[in-house]
């Protein structure tokens, strides 16, 4: 079609396999490209290489169109109007930085094939001040640099691609960095609908929105976490309290669910990217709160451990205890940073004959954490136990187990739920001893 423009993407992790499809199924002519030959191939076949809903679908029909390809070979951006950048920023081995290896690896390698007036688009979650130390290389090549920070939810991140809740494009002000914005409007506006607020900024006010935006919800989720904590000792319930103060629409209730806390491949580590960055630019103080944030999320596995521990009467060493769920969060295969595992390693570091199960993400897990037994099969995993704790709301636990079916699978009627997500009295009324996180 008319609309139909050439775009690069480099990096085909989460982010960019995601977007490279995305862009595709809304019509444009992409190639992916990364230098894991082995993940490179994998998509070239059409195959999801995580488990992402309605990944597979939009590639599959992405390369049959012949509008989607992979290659490692960085050759290939030559002649896209736009690069998207989507490559890894992990935390630094020795400290909590962002580390920056990847994107400059990747920026590097695509200096050669740009020409004047392409458009690099930085996807990246990166450190505030990051476009600004890229955009001297870039720009000698006579294309512009652009920051557009992608928000996508892992297990939605179709759909947040394909219709996100904001674009937002950060440029260098005067006439490159308005075509730019044009440009990129123009890749997107195939898709995103009339109303979809599309925010063209500065460049370093891109870069922040996004960790500002993922520093909000994890200070959200610990916000709630911390009244947890004073409910424990107060008798009072956190997600009654939850309900209550989220009716006021200036707080609302979402991310405001109190629990095991948060984990996954982002939001742990971009709030200690933020940290370290304000502490580089001699802000540290500002964002203070954020180590605050990070401790209250941590303490809330060893909570859940204890729970475990105090309903066996302390004695867990042997016990069989059953993990329901191994992912970061449903609908996901991830373990990154999964509180999930982190409550099942620490479980069997204290003896317990720890069994987890999940519907996505056992494969993972057992490569991660050789050591703890994995069943399939959710009542198999069940049966014998003598305690049972809930560490990932899947539907599987939280909507389709019957409490009083599990009770004749069980040794012990001890469930721990660490997301809050069962019917607490129907457990209850099914002969169970039920710990809630915050909750009496
Ligand atoms: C997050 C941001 O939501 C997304 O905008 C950004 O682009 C990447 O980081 P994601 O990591 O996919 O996305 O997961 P999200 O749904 O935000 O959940 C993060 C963690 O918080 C999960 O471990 C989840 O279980 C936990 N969580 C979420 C809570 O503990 N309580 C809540 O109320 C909500």
């Amino acid at each position: 079609s008319s609309t139909t423009m050439k775009l690069s993407v480099i990096g085909c992790g989460y982010l960019g396999a995601v977007h490279a499809a995305a862009m595709a199924s809304i019509g444009h002519d992409v190639v992916g490209i990364d230098v894991d030959a082995r993940k490179i191939e994998s998509l070239a076949q059409g195959h999801a290489p995580f488990f992402e809903p309605g990944l597979q679908e939009i590639l599959t029909a992405g390369i049959q169109s012949g509008r989607l390809r992979f290659t490692t070979d960085m050759a290939a951006a030559q002649g896209a109007a736009v690069h998207f950048v989507g490559v890894g920023t992990p935390q630094q081995k020795d400290g909590y930085a962002a580390d920056l290896t990847y994107v400059n690896a990747a920026i590097d390698g695509l200096l050669p094939y740009l020409s004047p007036g392409d458009v690099v688009a930085g996807k990246s979650t990166v450190p505030v001040g990051t476009s600004a130390e890229l955009a001297p290389r870039v720009e000698a090549t006579g294309a512009t640099l652009v920051w557009n920070p992608e928000f996508l939810r892992e297990g939605w991140a179709v759909q947040d691609t394909i219709d996100p809740d904001r674009l937002v494009v950060g440029v260098t002000p005067g006439a490159d960095g308005d075509r730019a914005a044009d440009v990129l409007r123009a890749v997107y506006h195939p898709a995103v609908a009339k109303d979809t607020p599309f925010i063209v900024t500065d460049r370093p006010t891109a870069e922040l929105v996004k960790v500002a935006a993922n520093a909000f919800l994890a200070t959200k989720i610990s916000f709630i976490n911390a009244m947890a904590e004073i409910a424990e000792v107060t008798g009072a319930d956190v997600t009654q309290l939850a309900d209550a103060i989220g009716h006021d629409a200036r707080i609302g209730r979402r991310f405001l669910g109190a629990g095991i806390g948060f984990g996954g491949g982002c939001l742990p580590k971009d709030i200690r990217a933020f940290s370290a960055r304000a502490e580089e630019l001699g802000r540290g103080e500002s964002v203070g709160f954020l180590r605050e944030v990070d401790a209250i999320n941590l303490r809330r596995r060893e909570r859940a451990v204890q729970l475990v521990v105090e309903s066996l009467d302390g004695a867990v060493y042997g016990k069989k205890v059953t993990v329901l769920g191994a992912a970061f969060k449903p609908h996901s295969d991830d373990i990154r940073d999964s509180p999930a595992l982190d409550v099942a390693v620490r479980l069997h570091g204290l003896g317990a004959s720890v069994t987890v199960t999940d519907p996505a993400a056992i494969e993972n897990a057992s490569r991660a954490h050789p050591q703890l037994t994995y069943v399939e099969d959710r009542d198999e995993a069940l049966a014998g136990a003598d305690a049972v704790i809930v560490v990932t709301e899947w539907d599987e636990y939280r909507k389709d187990l019957d409490p009083v079916q599990a009770a004749s699978l069980t040794e012990g009627r001890i469930v721990i739920d660490g997301r809050n997500c069962l019917d607490a009295a129907a457990w209850r009324a099914a002969g169970w001893t039920y710990y809630g996180m915050g909750r009496p």
